[in-house]
């Protein structure tokens, strides 16, 4: 059989990539710019996103700065990026995301609002922008979501609400694989276990980081580049075939 690099077919087409300026997403922006992809990377506007921007291998990238708890802005934002570019829509890699930890006796609707708008509002109007572009490309295409395993083991500290979110993301997600799935285009969701980034870290002090990396079977957290790699292969031609799977990405943290 013929090898395939990882990142096959992505050459010359346009990935949207969101948490771009942070630790998945930004490790998943740079592996697509290696595999040739035009990436269009979005995060909240600053410095962080720019920086990521500019350090990505390759030409005709563009840094997108959007507040995605603004979920009216997202639609017209995104078509107005597609009509200004003759290259064509490709794929979404959608790993950002917000969590607030509190304890569960302190939370307030506030805390909901804000987490239902980035996680789960935000997430339904960019897939259906995405999938209906990418319908009217004609060319197929992919659609990755990011969940977390919490979704299926419950919150761990502080997370009730984040979690909730993140279970309805895999739902949601099973809806865009049966409607988006006749024009050729995969939907797939990542679950990751714990991976080292500025997320991770929100309000765990390291002792317990490490406590908990070390209860898992590879002992330690998972980096970046390793879910940036599963994302990758569910952008790429290898993946024709994988649409509607929640990926368990967690080092074997989460067994079943
Ligand atoms: N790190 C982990 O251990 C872990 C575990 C399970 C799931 N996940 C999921 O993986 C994905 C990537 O997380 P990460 O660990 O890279 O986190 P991260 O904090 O490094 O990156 C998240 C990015 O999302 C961006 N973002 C947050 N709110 C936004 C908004 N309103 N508008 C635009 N951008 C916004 C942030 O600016 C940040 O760059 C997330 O969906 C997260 O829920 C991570």
């Amino acid at each position: 059989m013929q090898q395939r690099l990882l990142g096959e077919g992505l050459e010359g087409r346009i990935v949207i990539v969101t948490g771009a300026a942070g630790g998945i997403g930004g490790a998943t922006a740079v592996a697509a710019a290696e595999s040739g992809a035009i990436v269009w990377a979005l995060d909240l506007p600053g410095e962080a996103l720019e920086s990521a921007v500019a350090a990505l291998p390759g030409e005709g990238h563009r840094a997108v700065g959007l507040d995605l708890s603004d979920t009216e802005a997202i639609e017209p934002a995104i078509r107005d990026l597609v009509a200004s570019t003759d290259a064509p829509l490709w794929g979404l890699v959608h790993a950002a995301a917000y969590l607030r930890r509190k304890d569960y006796t302190e939370v307030t609707v506030a805390d909901w609002d804000i987490q239902v708008d980035v996680n789960i509002k935000a997430t339904f109007f960019l897939n259906r922008v995405v999938g209906d572009l990418l319908v009217e490309g004609g060319i197929g295409g992919r659609i990755i979501n990011f969940t977390s395993v919490a979704w299926m083991t419950g919150a761990l500290v502080g997370s009730d609400v984040y979690v909730a979110t993140k279970g309805a993301v895999v739902s949601m997600t099973k809806g865009f694989v049966k409607r988006l799935g006749p024009a050729g285009i995969t939907v797939n969701v990542i679950a990751p276990g714990q991976v080292d980034t500025a997320m991770q870290r929100v309000d765990n002090t390291d002792a317990w980081m490490a406590a908990a990396a070390e209860g898992t079977p590879l002992r330690r957290m998972g980096r970046p580049d390793e879910l940036a790699s599963v994302a990758l292969f569910l952008l790429s031609d290898n993946a024709s075939f994988v649409s509607g799977t929640t990926l368990n990405v967690s080092g074997g943290a989460l067994l079943y």
